[in-house]
């Protein structure tokens, strides 16, 4: 664990140096830097992981960005947060020289930055896996994600993201450009393993567009 760069997160190293894909790990609420590991691994074994802490303490559990309700966010915060998140991901980027294609795999609240990322700043992500995300805002301006790609896997029964938010953040994305897989799965918002199945295949598909 480090503090460096602005947020304390680990970085693990490409197995191979030619690994094309970095995973940016994004937690969920009360999470932190250790618990996706796990699940990149396994998402890609051997490829670099950049997992960051969320820097928002919210009842002492960390978030990656400030929130007046369940699902009722602070946009202002939200865009501070987004923008101070890609300067981190450049940072690490010249840091531990991985270079290439960054692909975020967010749950719950890091799934919402992760889409906050795409929306605000198109450049830093060429994919993200979105598991249980939400709308995080409205863009005045719609960007340009052509060529980004995007997983949104959701939960039939989620009773913090209604389905209806997650066919509008697909919509959303859609209209900007990006390429949008949608992965339905039964439960709720707790991750079952035909998510983890389904991002496994999404990311084995994964082919850079540049
Ligand atoms: C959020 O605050 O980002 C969402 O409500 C998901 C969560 O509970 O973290």
């Amino acid at each position: 664990m480090t503090a460096d760069l602005g947020f304390i997160h680990r970085f693990i190293p490409a197995a191979e140096p030619d690994n094309p894909i970095t995973l940016l790990l994004l937690h969920g609420t009360g999470g932190n830097e250790d618990d996706l590991l796990p699940l990149g691994q396994a998402l890609l074994p051997g490829a670099a992981i950049l997992s960051p802490r969320g820097k928002v303490l919210e009842h002492g559990m960390p978030r990656f960005f400030r929130r007046f309700a369940e699902g009722v966010f602070d946009e202002e915060d939200l865009k501070f947060r987004t923008l101070e998140l890609t300067r981190f991901i450049e940072a690490a980027g010249r840091e531990y020289r991985f270079g290439g294609n960054i692909i975020a795999v967010g749950y719950s609240n890091g799934a919402n930055i992760a889409a906050s990322l795409m929306l605000l700043c198109p450049p830093t992500l060429a994919g993200a896996v979105l598991f249980r995300a939400m709308v995080p805002f409205v863009p005045d301006v719609t960007p340009d994600l052509t060529g980004k790609q995007a997983l949104l896997a959701a939960g039939r029964q989620d009773p913090i993201v209604p389905q209806s938010g997650t066919v509008k953040l697909a919509e959303m994305l859609k209209t900007a450009g990006a390429d949008v897989s949608l992965h339905w799965h039964e439960g709720g918002h707790e991750l079952g393993q035909d998510d983890i199945a389904a991002a496994q295949r999404w990311i084995a598909a994964w082919k850079p567009t540049k």
